[in-house]
């Protein structure tokens, strides 16, 4: 890949979108995002065993990379790189790249090991790859400010996309992990979107107060699934991920939900 780079680069500008397989309609939108931005497209499937902890869904995380080089061909994708986990993490592997402060809250205070292992995975990707542009989806927005920051702390010379989320007609986020729901728990999924849509709609009523509309949303959320379980709902700033108690501009809601023991999170910008 380092050499095919390297020739590469000499008359084209490169687009990185890295992912972990098993692609969706949101995944094509990044390669199509990313070819607006550079000559060729790089995507990367590559389930990073850094980032899971022990007990979360390493071992049954759905794959089908014939699938996704089929959806990665169709959007206008040129170059996939599939590493084994053993070319990136050979034994006596030691060097982790790791955030400050952005990484320790929401998610990453429920998931500890998670984003050392994204920074990892995504700078060793960068270092492979080199590319002038790279393109991540707001639907994990923590993690797309986080490798915003590593980029800039950095000084990858990289610019830095991230492109709305896709939805499914019914207002599900996209998500590899979709997949898990049986058809019966299907509807109950959608705990989350209609939550934020009524976070959403609070605001627009001039309801700012974030400890009534929190109340509201776990209502919502316990209506469209009563075995629902709640990770967190938070409020913060856009940018510095503070959080916020009464809603203002650039307040954006986030939120992480066990479904049918299915961790799901979606986030929403309120104002
Ligand atoms: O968002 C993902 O699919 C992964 O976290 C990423 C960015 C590809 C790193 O493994």
């Amino acid at each position: 890949m380092q050499s095919v780079v390297r020739e590469l680069s000499k008359k084209k500008t490169i687009g990185l979108v890295p992912t972990m397989g098993f692609l969706h309609d949101g995944h094509v939108s990044l390669i199509q995002k990313a070819l607006k931005h550079s000559d060729i497209v790089i995507t990367t499937i590559f389930v990073n065993p850094a980032q899971f902890a022990p007990n979360e869904d390493l071992d049954r995380y759905p794959r089908d990379e014939k699938g996704d080089i089929e959806k990665i061909k169709s959007a206008g994708g040129k170059i996939v790189f599939i590493p084994k986990a053993s070319d990136i993490y050979p034994d006596n592997y030691q060097t982790y790249v790791e955030v400050g402060d952005l990484s320790q809250t929401l998610e990453g205070a429920s998931r500890p090991s998670h984003f050392k292992g994204v920074t990892t995975i995504v700078a060793k990707l960068f270092n492979i790859t080199r590319p002038d542009v790279v393109v991540f989806g707001l639907k994990d927005y923590q993690q797309a400010m986080v490798l915003k920051k590593m980029t800039h702390d950095l000084n990858y010379p990289i610019k830095f996309i991230i492109a709305p989320t896709v939805r499914e007609k019914d207002g599900l986020a996209m998500s590899s992990r979709n997949k898990y729901f049986s058809p019966k728990q299907r509807p109950e999924s959608l705990a989350l979107y209609f939550a934020l849509k009524t976070a959403k709609e609070m605001v627009k009523s001039d309801i700012k107060d974030t400890s009534q509309i929190k109340k509201e949303m776990k209502a919502v959320i316990q209506a469209t699934c009563p075995t629902a379980q709640i990770d967190y709902i938070a409020f913060t700033d856009f940018n510095s991920l503070d959080p916020v108690k009464k809603i203002v501009k650039n307040t954006i809601c986030s939120l992480a939900v066990r479904i049918h023991a299915v961790r799901l999170i979606d986030n929403m910008k309120l104002l």
